[in-house]
């Protein structure tokens, strides 16, 4: 007899394998917890019985499964999140940054592009911004498009205004948008070294020679195996002594490849790619 739990994975794992056929996108090394729990609201909010209730619209129903996968995707974000990790950007990896002719930077699950933006103004205040390549990236199409438009909700400044400050940031953070009706838009000069693009870290390349990769709040929804996939993956893109910065609670503490990096700054989650030997 399968106990209930067992029915609920198994049903988690039906519904997934079929959304990766019809779509492409495969959750199968997502945190299992979280996808239950993505998968239940989803499925209350539709009025289904049973998470297997997916199944058949996913197969049948035109569109359906792209807003699973929408769904699916927890695409929270803020400008200046975190402002800690800001300030130790700031005083740890900008002198580092600052003594390469030019920088290649990568934010990687970069969602609706508050913290690509929010970099790009610590960079301008360094005097950094004009020799920076950023390239931001997401597996979410929807979230890049609004990236790309540099908006964000009136509704959202003066949170934004405190974390800005929190920062350590120079001026004021009002100093880098204007407002079109409801929505707020980021001076377009901040995004003019920045290349929006679709990646999936699951199934996607490395991105060669970077000095700087950001990946924060995407590794909390990746079970073990795909956080050291991943990790690989950064490993392989950044340069030898090139930083990597993960969110405020995401961790290398459990992974195979903790030892490749050394802590910069545990509590801003900020680390430094260990010198690669070269041998004789
Ligand atoms: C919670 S948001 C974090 C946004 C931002 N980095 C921050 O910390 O505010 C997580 C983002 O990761 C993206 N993401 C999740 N899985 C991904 C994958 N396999 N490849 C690329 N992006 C992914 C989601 O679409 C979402 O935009």
């Amino acid at each position: 007899m399968i106990e209930d739990y067992q029915l609920e994975e198994l049903e988690v794992s039906l519904v997934l394998q079929t959304l990766q056929k019809c779509t492409g996108v495969d959750f199968s090394d997502y945190a299992k917890s979280s996808m239950l729990r993505r998968l239940t609201d989803v499925k209350d909010s539709h009025g289904f019985a049973n998470i297997a209730d997916f199944i058949v619209p996913i197969l049948h129903q035109p569109g359906f499964a792209h807003q699973l996968h929408q769904a699916l995707s927890i695409t929270a974000t803020e400008a200046f999140r975190f402002p800690y990790a800001f300030i130790q950007i700031k005083e740890a990896v900008i002198p580092a940054l600052k003594t390469y002719p030019f920088v290649k930077i990568w934010h990687a699950g970069c969602s609706t592009g508050e913290e690509v933006y929010s970099l790009a103004i610590l960079l301008k205040e360094e005097g950094l911004l004009e020799r920076v390549q950023i390239y931001a990236t997401d597996y979410n199409e929807t979230v890049l498009e609004k990236a790309k438009q540099g908006c964000f909700d009136s509704r959202d400044i003066e949170k934004y205004e405190n974390n800005y400050q929190q920062s350590g940031g120079r001026l004021k953070f009002s100093d880098y948008y204007h407002i079109e009706g409801e929505a707020a838009f980021f001076d377009k000069e901040l995004s003019e070294n920045v290349l929006f693009s679709c990646h999936n870290l699951v199934t996607d390349g490395c991105f060669g020679e970077m000095h700087f990769i950001l990946c924060r709040n995407v590794f909390i929804y990746f079970n073990r195996n795909l956080q050291d996939r991943v990790l690989g993956l950064f490993y392989e893109s950044l340069v030898s002594r090139g930083f990597l910065c993960l969110g405020d609670k995401e961790s290398l503490a459990f992974s195979e490849l903790k030892e490749a990096f050394e802590e910069v700054n545990i509590k801003a989650r900020l680390f430094r790619k260990q010198p690669v030997e070269v041998s004789s």
